[in-house]
């Protein structure tokens, strides 16, 4: 129903025309913490060094259901925003309903086929046509460490999931809070599709996420990924229900609690702390994942415009988007790495080079790049709101792992 009206209003013309000055591009975004507001603000400025007026559209809250939510709404009322970060599925679903702009003819002029690797430029087409300009690459299976809470503690910091639990009872045994979490659905997703990885390997990560394969989703690896994500629980604080990734992010520069299992845009809150990594704060693969890679491509989707003067704005940033100099700044603040694979990297940290050097053998090898169920790149937002559902509801109750890997491959199907 909510499709069909919105596919009527795609279709029909009927958007209404906003009497917005020429040249605006206004962009709905959820990039509302430090790291993420530094980062924005570089496109604001090109923008606006461009010629072009920016509106800013954020909506807070991590993960951005918030702002899908709101787009939905602008998007029935026919007024969507010029621009919107939206990804993976997402793309094609709004691609689907008619609503989405070409950018073939800069993407040609700009050669954004040879830039961009196939991964993430399969995700930007609709159709075979971009409609969307990609901002950068993050890694969601990281595990950021407060190497000095570690130390004194005389705990070493974990590759392994065995090793976890152990450091986790000796950093519990000195008196610290070993993770560092905040219990919205989306991060207990993040938590959750780590674990996963780590227990399955990559193919039965695909299995379960990608395919939704009956028997993967039933299997005894999913039950014992179930029970390794509970015992997370026993290590986190009275205080995470409900908090926001970023406060949890404070909570390892701070050294209230030993580590953060969360993307790579938790870095882009330790450069704003202005920590140093290796020394401050160090970033390893989420125990037992060393050499995997989770990807979730952060990307602007354009809408289409009733004015050329804005068409043209809207283009523009697209351009600037994947030109170098932004490529650079945006992902030097955000803790991503450019999309771009032809990029200087001079300037990226340990953590970054990391990242990327994980992301080219991974593509290249065919082997450990697995697409985020978490962050919406793996499955429709349907069966991903399902699988949310589950894994939090899992989290926060007694449930046995048999029933939540038996009710996870219910609401699976029935959501598919
Ligand atoms: C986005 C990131 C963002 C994070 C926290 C993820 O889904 O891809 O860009 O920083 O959510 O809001």
């Amino acid at each position: 129903m909510f499709k069909k009206t919105l596919m009527a209003i795609a279709m029909s013309g009927t958007m209404v025309a906003t009497s917005v000055q020429a040249g605006e591009v206004e962009v709905l975004h959820w990039w509302t913490s430090g790291g993420e507001a530094r980062s924005i603000a570089v496109l604001k400025q090109m923008v606006e060094d461009a010629g072009h007026t920016w509106k800013d559209f954020a909506v807070a809250g991590g993960g951005g259901e918030n702002a899908y939510t709101v787009l939905r709404s602008r998007a029935v009322s026919g007024n969507p925003p010029a621009s919107a970060q939206i990804k993976g599925l997402e793309i094609q679903e709004w691609g689907d309903l008619g609503f989405l702009a070409s950018l073939g003819q800069v993407a040609e002029r700009n050669n954004w086929d040879d830039v961009l690797p196939a991964v993430v430029s399969d995700v930007m087409k609709h159709r075979g046509e971009y409609v969307a300009a990609p901002v950068n690459v993050h890694r969601v299976n990281w595990m950021w460490a407060n190497p000095a809470v570690f130390e004194n503690a005389g705990v070493s910091i974990p590759t392994t999931l065995e090793e976890l639990w152990t450091a986790a009872d000796q950093l519990q045994a000195a008196g610290v809070t070993p993770i560092a979490h905040g219990g919205q659905p989306w991060q207990d997703a993040t938590t959750f599709e780590s674990i996963v990885l780590a227990v399955g390997g990559a193919d039965f990560f695909n299995d379960v996420f990608v395919e939704h394969n009956a028997s993967a989703l039933e299997s005894d690896t999913m039950i014992q990924a179930f029970r390794e994500f509970r015992k997370v629980k026993d290590y986190i604080d009275r205080g995470a229900p409900g908090r926001d990734w970023n406060v949890a992010t404070s909570m390892v520069i701070r050294g209230e609690a030993a580590m953060q299992f969360m993307g790579d845009w938790a870095k882009g809150e330790f450069t704003a702390a202005n920590m140093q990594p290796g020394s401050d704060y160090v970033c390893m693969a989420f125990p037992g994942t060393e050499g995997e890679f989770t990807f979730n491509i952060d990307s602007l989707a354009m809408f289409k415009q009733r004015t050329a003067a804005n068409s043209e704005a809207q283009l523009k940033m697209a351009e600037l988007v994947l030109s170098p100099e932004f490529q650079e700044t945006f992902n030097l603040n955000k803790g991503s790495i450019p999309a771009r694979t032809d990029m200087d990297m001079s300037k990226f940290d340990s953590c970054a080079l990391a990242s990327m050097d994980t992301f080219i053998a991974t593509a290249e090898s065919g082997q450990g790049l697995v697409p985020s169920m978490a962050h919406g790149m793996s499955t429709t937002s349907t069966v991903q709101g399902a699988i949310y559902d589950t894994v939090t509801e899992f989290f926060n109750s007694n449930m046995s792992a048999e029933d939540a890997t038996t009710r996870l491959a219910r609401a699976i199907r029935a959501a598919q």
